[in-house]
């Protein structure tokens, strides 16, 4: 089946034909709905090179996730995936396995393939890779972590106020010994965490001490270790704030071996939710993020800057505070 059999089928020129395949939106919502109907019977298959080449536009939208068996970032995935396809787009994923050099090699990658725009998860890559695709006039939307360059869309939570909520709940609960495991520091949402936290407690005039402020990598292994190093300390913290979901599996996996009880010797809550955390025998306190409106945001941004409708805008979105069973009053008589 040509477009030309198709065209003549549906009484439509074949121009109009190939524009509702390559550009859906210039035709009538009637006829396009017909014509793609009639695509659908037929068996026709786009030729997505040639059509490519023909409009000088592979509708493919680069997204780069900083860790992709986190399940924040698969999250962003589908909520990406879901506003493409609604606009005929596809979508080219690479993980960077929180690894600069992977984020390097993904950027250059995009721009060989000549992708319509970006969206981009820093994971500590060079910014050089993302002035390269600026000055192809690929645009690029900066999602959870900033990237470091001017006159790109931005999408972030509001990162301090999540962990300010988190570190006051705890306060709130009679704890005075709070510990964090945070982020790496060249991330900018994880320096963002770390001042929301500090800034709560000096307003409480609970003093912070270093020793109870752990980093991690916002990776599994990294939230073990900084367990381990917390629970070595003469004076344990009773409660503990850890900056990201996959820190706290780890800093679980320990807290379990030790013995130690939730929330009873130590109460927790983290920064990231996941649908299962309520599931758990201890349901766990965190701060959540609205993922999916923020991957689809960062997909329409996009698709609006690759129409040049708009220029570049930050937009911050508000986290929330789900209280369930990890963080509990302190207990006064225990010996922990
Ligand atoms: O777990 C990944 C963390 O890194 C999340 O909190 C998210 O904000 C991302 O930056």
């Amino acid at each position: 089946v040509t477009l030309n059999d198709l065209a003549r089928q549906l009484n439509v020129s074949t121009a109009t034909v190939s524009r509702a395949l390559s550009t859906p939106e210039m035709v009538a919502p009637q006829t396009r709905e017909r014509i793609l109907e009639a695509v659908q019977k037929s068996g026709y298959r786009l030729n997505v090179i040639a059509r490519a080449l023909r409009t000088q536009k592979t509708r493919t939208l680069g997204l780069l996730v900083s860790d992709i068996r986190n399940t924040f970032f698969s999250a962003i995935v589908k909520a990406v995936e879901d506003v493409a396809r609604e606009n005929d787009y596809t979508v080219m994923i690479c993980n960077a396995d929180e690894d600069g050099r992977n984020e390097d090699a993904a950027m250059r990658l995009f721009s060989e393939r000549q992708v319509s725009g970006v969206i981009h998860c820093f994971a500590g890559g060079n910014i050089k890779g993302l002035q390269h695709l600026q000055a192809q006039g690929i645009p690029l939307v900066d999602l959870d972590r900033k990237s470091g360059l001017t006159d790109v869309d931005f999408i972030v939570v509001n990162n301090e106020r999540g962990a300010s909520l988190a570190a006051q709940h705890l306060i709130d609960l009679g704890h005075r010994q709070i510990g964090m495991i945070a982020g790496p520091k060249h991330l900018s949402n994880s320096r963002s965490r770390l001042e929301g936290f500090r800034r709560t407690l000096r307003q409480a005039g609970i003093p912070t001490s270093s020793e109870q402020i752990e980093f991690g990598d916002f990776r599994e292994a990294s939230g073990q270790e900084a367990m381990y190093r917390l629970l070595a300390l003469k004076k344990r913290p009773t409660a503990l704030f850890v900056a990201n979901n996959e820190m706290m599996a780890g800093a679980l996996s320990v807290i379990r071996s030790a013995q130690v009880r939730i929330p009873h010797d130590l109460s927790v809550v983290g920064f990231d939710d996941a649908h299962w955390f309520q599931y758990l025998e201890t349901p766990l306190t965190v701060v959540a993020q609205p993922v999916e409106a923020m991957g689809r945001r960062a997909a329409e941004l996009l698709l609006a800057r690759i129409e040049q409708k708009q220029g570049p805008t930050l937009e911050v979105f508000e986290p929330r505070l789900i209280i369930r069973s990890s963080t509990g009053s302190l207990d006064k008589k225990k010996t922990f």
